[in-house]
């Protein structure tokens, strides 16, 4: 369990991350988003202990980082492994070598150093490359040569920085699924910090919103993301929907329940009310469930029946003439 109480960390006497609350439980995968400069790799840079902070304390484990001496805090930081979104290899060194560095560094013996390197590396999908040098790679698998690296020491915890944002959407996705595989497979906890939302939805069970060094939004992802919540709105960047001349709009909140869109089909045939689909945005999410929004068109003097009749589905229904998608 990670568990930050009140942290507060400043540069040069200004704050860039102030009374900051967060616990994440062992194995889950937490997402951290917000804009750039709002202090999300600082966060991180606190929690795998390579940065101090004014106050608040950050426990892991039971284990209060500020506690340790300098000596604990090494023993510590090996159970914490990390990705980036320049994936930081060492440009002279094999994907064997760069797999092997953090072993060297605590004195592992030449045999078992190697036999874990190659697991590892078959592991994430390049068992064919171990002698290759990192310009030979592609950025999708020179993360995943990062990936080995970073889970050579056996962490806890995976810290991911941005770790996808350099890579196309298809390598991003296999990317993704591979470290949601690694954390189930490994209990892991993985914490992940990216500004694309796209990124929470698909891999992440919690997350948070950071604006300028505060956390403005938490919870569950499908509660946050759904949710009208304005940080959720910047962050996505807010777009306005409006209803067509003579028509109302009603927005209803797909919450993952698979009659759902049975309903929006069933109450077309059965509701005696016609009504058209202006806009639809259903994706998969974490759990595997299908969620997201959709606005109808409906002619106003039925609006608010109809809105009924979706709420008595358990549906989240809303009328209105204009709304934020
Ligand atoms: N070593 C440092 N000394 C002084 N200020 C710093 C230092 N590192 C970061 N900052 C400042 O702290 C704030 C948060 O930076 P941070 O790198 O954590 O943001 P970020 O959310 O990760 O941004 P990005 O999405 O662009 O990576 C910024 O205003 C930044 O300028
Ligand atoms: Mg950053």
């Amino acid at each position: 369990m990670i568990e930050i109480k009140d942290l507060t960390k400043k540069y040069d006497n200004k704050a860039v991350l102030e009374n900051i609350n967060i616990k994440i439980p062992d194995g889950r995968i937490y997402g951290l988003a917000g804009q750039s400069g709002v202090g999300k790799s600082t966060l991180l840079r606190c929690i795998n202990g390579l940065e101090s902070f004014d106050s608040g304390s950050i426990c892991i484990d039971a284990t209060e980082l500020n506690s340790l001496n300098e000596a604990e805090m090494r023993e510590f930081r090996r159970s914490i492994g990390m990705i980036f979104q320049n994936f930081a290899l060492l440009e002279r060194k094999s994907v064997l070598e760069n797999v092997m560095l953090p072993m060297e560094f605590w004195k592992y013996d030449r045999a078992h150093m190697e036999k874990k390197a190659k697991a590892l590396l078959e592991r994430v999908g390049l068992g064919e490359k171990l002698n290759s040098m990192p310009s030979e790679l592609s950025g999708g698998q020179k993360q995943r040569v990062a990936i080995a690296r970073a889970l050579s020491l056996d962490p806890k915890i995976l810290l991911c920085d941005e770790a996808t944002s350099a890579l196309d959407p298809a390598i991003t996705l296999s990317i993704l699924e591979l470290i949601a595989d690694i954390n189930k497979e490994l209990n892991l906890t993985v914490v992940m910090v990216t500004h694309e939302m796209s990124v929470i939805k698909s891999v992440c069970d919690d997350m948070a919103i950071i604006e300028a060094g505060h956390i403005v939004a938490e919870g569950k992802v499908e509660d946050v993301l759904l949710s009208d919540a304005e940080p959720v709105r910047k962050l996505i960047g807010e777009r306005k929907i409006t209803a067509p001349v003579g028509k109302d709009l009603i927005k209803l909140v797909i919450r993952g329940k698979e009659e759902h869109p049975e309903a929006v089909c069933e109450l077309a045939r059965n509701s005696g009310i016609a009504f058209g689909i202006i806009s639809a945005e259903i994706e998969p999410f974490h759990s595997g469930e299908y969620m997201g929004h959709m606005y109808l068109t409906v002619d106003p003097e039925k609006a608010e029946t109809l809105a009924r009749k979706f709420i008595e589905y358990g549906i989240d229904a809303s009328s209105g003439k204009e709304f934020y998608l």
